[in-house]
């Protein structure tokens, strides 16, 4: 089994970009680029709370991996002038661990609990009358004696990230005011953080060079500015100093990051559906375990990217290859017009995963 954190362009982070995650960091919401909707509303939501004095409204952000949530979150807390605090849902095993984070909070501050989808039902019946009323419930004593005594909590606001929505309880998705869904950046986006992160790290770069990494970063400011260090690397010691269009080409060659921003297992994904499975559809379960990757780990990290650019199309039987993936792998179809057609009536279906 492959471990996705060793991929250049794996959207999930990875040891070394601890150090660009904090210095590249936007800490305002207007050095934000990008995620143009998810920031007008937060602009507004946060300027409103502030001017009645009241915590901002509770904030779910979700969407792939990568994409900023964290960094969204931070800005959030700087702007409300509160502390942040971040946790994750596996991380809180007992609801006496939520209890004690929640008593530890003041007003304005924010809770960060990402991936919150994975909450235990116990932990997350907690945050119900946290959220709702600002109160902690707690049972004291065991069966027909127990009492139940409320305290009160601050006035915070929790912002929860998750990358698979649909898992969420319908009690605890109902409790967010404000849905934020987060979007795969457009490459001129990319190009502007990369200029961005090349300005702080002192880095000279060519606007065609900083645009080439953009494009071939999935879509994912983490996965940008990672490739931006390591072209810098490259450059330094192969090129002039200057990031320019020749170094970055070379550089992303010889990290195997192909013009899609693909590297070698979402080619080996295509690759399956259209060798192996004749273009599909393939089950998930199937496919993940022919090309030896967890289930979870192809659903939430790899397959969003193929799905977005329209490589791999989902269907209620599986997943298929569309034309661009047969194209990018140079291979033609080998079916007939009416199994396309089939394909593209099952697409209009929801997928069974
Ligand atoms: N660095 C990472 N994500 C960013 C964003 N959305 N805007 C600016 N800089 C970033």
């Amino acid at each position: 089994m492959n471990d996705d954190k060793d991929r250049i362009v794996t959207p999930l982070n990875i040891v070394g970009d601890t150090e660009n995650e904090y210095s590249l960091r936007p800490k305002k919401i207007n050095e934000y680029i990008g995620q143009k909707k998810v920031k007008e509303k937060l602009e507004i939501f946060i300027e409103a709370a502030k001017k009645r004095k009241e915590a901002l409204d509770h904030v779910l952000l979700y969407g792939p991996p990568g994409l900023g949530k964290t960094t969204l979150a931070n800005i959030i807390a700087l702007e409300m002038g509160g502390n942040l605090k971040v946790t994750s849902g596996p991380a809180i095993e007992r609801a006496g661990d939520l209890a004690a984070i929640l008593t530890s909070l003041n007003n304005y501050d924010v809770l960060f609990i990402d991936e919150i989808h994975r909450l235990s039902r116990n932990v997350e019946e907690i945050l119900y009358p946290a959220m709702e009323d600002y109160a902690l419930d707690i049972i004291i004593g065991k069966g027909a004696s127990a009492k139940s005594i409320r305290l009160d909590l601050p006035k915070f606001t929790l912002i929860g990230a998750t990358t698979r929505v649909g898992l969420l309880t319908s009690p605890l998705r109902d409790r967010f005011g404000v849905m934020c869904p987060m979007e795969f950046y457009e490459d001129d986006e990319l190009k502007e953080i990369i200029v961005r992160s090349a300005q702080i790290l002192g880095v000279g770069i060519e606007e065609s060079a900083a645009l080439e990494i953009g494009s071939r970063s999935r879509g994912t400011p983490r996965i940008a500015n990672r490739l931006l260090k390591r072209v810098r690397d490259y450059s330094d010691v192969k090129g002039s100093g200057i990031v320019n269009l020749e170094v970055t080409k070379a550089a992303l060659e010889l990290l195997d990051v192909d013009k899609e921003g693909f590297d070698s297992i979402d080619n080996k994904i295509i690759t399956a559906i259209v060798d192996n499975f004749n273009g599909g559809p393939v089950g998930l379960e199937t496919l993940a375990y022919f090309i030896g990757e967890e289930l979870d780990t192809i659903q939430d990290v790899y397959e969003p990217y193929l799905l977005q650019k329209g490589f791999i199309i989902r269907t209620p039987r599986g997943r298929v290859a569309s034309d661009s993936a047969y194209k990018h792998l140079n291979r033609s179809r080998k079916c007939s017009k009416s199994d396309k057609n089939a394909v593209e009536q099952e697409s209009i279906f929801n997928d069974e995963i």
